[in-house]
């Protein structure tokens, strides 16, 4: 990480309410999350001293006190954002995610579409609405889980993202996902599997199969798109969310 990413990096804990990073490896577990045990302590453990507020006088004095608030300040800390060459390409705006921010459940695809870019929300074309299919087949609603993407903003043509556009936008997934504090999270498509488990596996390898991810059980399925292409598939996807229905209901 160079100078001017550490500097964006803590200016950004700073806009979390973060003051202070530790060394101590317990501060990475997941107990409750930091940002919310800090606001409550105003104490951090273990801090080296590096205030981000020495470093950017204007970071904002609120912090966070629950997981809405501080999904908002993610939020509000992208922007509209020019971080990577997406911007440039077209795109309408940054969609962020949906839902409920206290969600046992998050399901997370690769990048909006064409009506995700004109909505600013994931998952509202024909994907979206079998997705939502999905989600109603295990007795939820929409609302009562969160959906984000890796990519918060829109490949031209639907192409899909490029490592640089990974690299630069899937922190914010990580915020979303550690703020979340999920139980269960699942991964739709190669595309997000793939980029949350850091491998080059093919969807077929890793569907079918629990993984820990950020103390979450993560559940690789195929992308709804993909079963909009191939409906015989919907079989192994209903496997899979009897699968994330009975971890939900169980104490983990
Ligand atoms: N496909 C995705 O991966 N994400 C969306 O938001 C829409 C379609």
């Amino acid at each position: 990480m160079d100078r001017d990413q550490l500097k964006e990096h803590l200016t950004f804990a700073g806009e979390l309410g973060v003051t202070g990073v530790s060394r101590d490896p317990a501060w990475r577990t997941r107990a409750e999350p930091l940002i919310l045990r800090q606001a409550r302590d105003e104490r951090p453990p273990d801090v080296l001293g590096v205030s981000p507020s020495n470093i950017e006088q204007s970071a904002p004095l609120a912090v966070p006190s629950n997981a809405a608030e501080a999904l908002a300040s993610v939020r509000s800390y992208i922007g509209d954002c020019t971080r990577c060459k997406l911007h440039t390409l077209g795109r309408k705006q940054v969609v962020f995610g949906v839902g409920n921010p206290e969600a046992d459940l998050m399901f997370v695809g690769e990048a909006p579409g064409a009506d995700e870019d004109a909505q600013g929300i994931p998952f509202v074309g024909r994907a979206g609405q079998l997705l939502t299919k999905i989600i109603e087949a295990i007795d939820l609603a929409r609302d009562d889980v969160y959906i984000a993407n890796v990519i918060k903003c829109r490949p031209p043509q639907n192409r899909n993202p490029e490592p640089d556009e990974v690299e630069t936008c899937e922190p914010f997934l990580f915020r979303q996902i550690d703020i979340i504090r999920p139980k269960v999270i699942v991964a739709l498509g190669k595309f997000a599997a793939q980029a949350l488990l850091g491998t080059d596996a093919p969807i077929s390898r890793l569907r079918g199969r629990v993984f820990e991810y950020r103390g979450a059980k993560l559940i690789p399925t195929f992308h709804p798109a993909y079963l909009l292409r191939n409906p015989a598939s919907k079989r192994e996807v209903w496997e899979d969310m009897k699968l994330v229905r009975s971890l939900l209901k169980s104490e983990i």
